[in-house]
């Protein structure tokens, strides 16, 4: 595995021939790798003849006073897990490469970075959608790797792709979770032995909410109230959102449309912000 440091030895990396048909899959990523991250390197691995994966935790998707600085880092156990999946290029800029003092262009994804989680975290999928453009533009692959977990950030990603027609295939794979259900998060280290209970709270209200839609309700109002009643039980969980949104444009809708719906929630357990879904639809481009 080669690991670059700067955009001048990335892109040495990458005028290198490429193996077998030239295939290049990415996985943008921030770090402290777990089995959902590696599931995603697993499919590049898979659909791909070169595999490219980034560690950067990305400053400009952080809003002042969220854990920027005490972000988990562990750059040299995950360089050890990437290289056991055979991972090709490892990309791993400072903040200075990405983001000189120069720095002054922003990408921003209209009506889609505003809602569910851009209501509580102004300028965050402004952030995620700079720095991702900016790596497409870098790795130029052909497939790109994201998780169902942030289902939001997948679909800005997906926006801009249509919009700027960038010639990337977008693959959304599913959320990987722990035995009891909660998804894997690098910020699940946080939590203390008593939040980290709680917070399967929101798997389950998740699962009560499928089993719902997949009964047949439709109404999105009773949904809410069916996952806020889950989660209301536990005192060390605060809502910030119950969401039942349609899949397209993330707007509420009473009605629940299946194959076109998008059931979030995102919760504060102390100081972590955890986030989870559940979807009925797929997104892809
Ligand atoms: P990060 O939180 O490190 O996540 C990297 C990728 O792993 C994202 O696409 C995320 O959705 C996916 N992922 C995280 N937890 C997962 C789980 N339990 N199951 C499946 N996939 C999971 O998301 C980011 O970084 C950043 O915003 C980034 C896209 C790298 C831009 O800075």
């Amino acid at each position: 595995m080669r690991i670059c440091r700067t955009i001048a030895s990335l892109r040495r990396a990458l005028s290198a021939p490429i193996p077998g048909r030239g295939r290049v899959g990415f996985v943008p990523t921030m770090g402290f790798l777990h089995e959902g991250h590696l599931s995603l390197v697993r499919a590049s691995r898979r659909e791909n003849d070169l595999t490219v994966v980034s560690i950067f935790v990305n400053p400009s998707q952080f809003a002042p006073g969220e854990d920027l600085r005490r972000y988990p880092r562990d750059p040299r156990r995950d360089a050890a897990a990437l290289r056991r999946e055979g991972v090709d290029i490892l990309f791993i800029p400072g903040d200075a490469e990405m983001y000189p003092k120069t720095f002054r262009t922003w990408v921003d994804v209209t009506e889609l970075d505003d809602k569910l989680c851009g209501r509580t975290r102004p300028g965050h999928f402004r952030g995620v959608a700079t720095v991702v453009l900016k790596l497409f533009h870098l790795v130029r692959p052909q497939r790109a790797y994201f998780g169902m977990k942030d289902a939001q950030q997948g679909l800005v990603i997906r926006q801009m792709i249509r919009d700027l027609d960038l010639s990337v295939r977008l693959r959304v794979l599913p959320i990987v979770r722990d035995a009891d259900g909660l998804a894997l998060s690098s910020r699940n280290v946080y939590l203390s032995a008593e939040e980290r209970v709680a917070a399967l709270a929101l798997p389950k209200a998740l699962r009560r909410a499928r089993r719902l839609i997949e009964g047949g309700e439709r109404d999105a109002r009773a949904l809410r109230a069916a996952m806020r009643a889950e989660i209301s039980l536990q005192p060390l969980l605060a809502i910030d959102y119950i969401a039942v949104v349609r899949l397209d444009d993330l707007e509420e809708t009473a009605q629940i449309e299946p194959g076109n719906t998008l059931v979030a929630v995102a919760v504060r357990a102390g100081r972590t912000r955890l986030i989870d879904n559940y979807l009925s639809g797929e997104i892809k481009c």
